[in-house]
């Protein structure tokens, strides 16, 4: 082999998923094939700066199970602004790794930066990404490709007026789940019971956000599909999280174990095939690229009702992404090795389109 592949691995980022992402980073650097890979790790602190690892992670040596904070990096290792070309020389073939969860990361804007230095890289576009981000705009799109969803409203915090909650109200019943359209990690999410809390609950999401979505509680199961592909995605076998108290918050997705991942769900293969059908169909219908986790609900009325989709899922050795692909035939390096296929794939596919000028 010539030259081979040099991945441009980001991690850290400025969400509260930044330890998240020096987790799934150091997960997928173990993974990756030394042979086919030549692997650059940029960070970006808490603060939004961006700096060449390589010297960080050295020094912190491979035994680790996460990368160390890129916050850790000496100055000298600052990179200027947004500084990509820094790290990559000229010979070969790049493709970018974007492993930063939430916000500035997962939501468009590092893969807008990707698309402005032509450079292919794994995962959703620019569009996918930030609309799968926002709750309020993923929901709008999958009502009107008919994919199924829980009750739900949003507003532009403007409109939260009385008679909006009136509606809400009578069409979601309590308990309500208030959320930040942006944002993930469940903050400033509320689960309220009567009005007065409801108010309140829209005051914190109005901290975070400016528009905002009230939803029903679903009573039932949790279940997450990994999807992996461009036009034609393939589905994983689904698996379930088993909450405590069914709210699978924060502190139960990433500190306590309360949380229990069963690996492959416990459901018929037609309950199997129908959701993984509603998955592909999220997918599409929200025009994901190379990957993504499809996380549903599944109620009493044994509906699969779609939560949320997440185009940077998370990577570390116990997050349900790899896990399922790894239960469905595809270890984690052959998944990456995919992934990377895909990302060129679409670059290459896209750079033939027509570009007026
Ligand atoms: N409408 C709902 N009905 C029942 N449980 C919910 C609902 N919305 C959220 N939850 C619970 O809260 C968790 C976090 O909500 P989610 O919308 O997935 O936010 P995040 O983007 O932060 O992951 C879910 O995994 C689930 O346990
Ligand atoms: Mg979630």
């Amino acid at each position: 082999m010539a030259h081979p592949t040099r991945l441009v691995v980001v991690f850290g980022g400025r969400s509260a998923e930044h330890e998240i992402s020096c987790i799934s980073a150091r997960h997928v650097m173990s993974a990756l094939d030394p042979e086919r890979y030549q692997v650059i790790p940029v960070g970006i602190t808490r603060d939004g700066r961006w700096v060449d690892a390589r010297r960080l992670i050295l020094d912190a040596g491979p035994a680790t199970a996460a990368l160390p904070s890129p916050d850790l990096a000496s100055a000298g290792d600052v990179l200027p602004a947004v500084g990509l070309p820094e790290v990559i020389g000229e010979e070969g073939r790049t493709v970018v790794v974007p492993l930063v969860h939430g916000p500035m990361g997962e939501d468009g804007t590092v893969q807008g930066l990707l698309e402005l230095a032509q450079l292919p890289y794994v995962g959703a576009g620019v569009l996918a990404s930030s609309v799968c981000m926002d709750k309020s705009a993923a929901k709008e799109i999958l009502l009107f490709h008919g994919v199924p969803q829980c009750r739900w409203r949003s507003a532009r915090i403007d409109e939260v007026i009385p008679a909006f909650l009136d509606e809400a109200e009578a069409v979601l019943g309590y308990p309500i789940f208030v959320k930040p359209a942006n944002l993930g990690s469940s903050i400033g999410i509320s689960h309220v019971s009567d009005r007065e809390a409801l108010e309140v609950a829209v005051g914190v999401a109005a901290q975070y956000d400016d528009f905002l979505v009230l939803e029903e509680a679903v009573a039932g199961r949790e279940v997450e599909v990994a999807l992996l592909g461009n036009d034609d995605p393939e589905a994983s076998l689904p698996g379930e999280v088993v909450s405590e108290d069914g709210f699978y918050d924060y502190e139960e997705k990433y500190v306590s174990d309360r949380a229990k991942l069963l690996i492959p769900a416990p459901l018929s293969d037609t309950e199997v095939a129908t959701v993984q059908g509603i998955a592909i169909r999220a997918f599409r219908a929200l025009r994901v690229e190379g990957m993504a986790r499809v996380d549903f609900f599944y109620d009493a009325q044994r509906r699969f009702l779609v939560n949320e989709v997440n185009t940077i899922p998370g990577f570390t050795p116990i997050s349900m992404y790899p896990k399922l692909w790894e239960a469905s035939g595809v270890p984690t390096a052959e998944l990456l090795d995919r992934l990377v296929a895909l990302a060129l794939e679409r670059h290459e596919r896209r750079r033939a389109h027509r570009f007026v000028r």
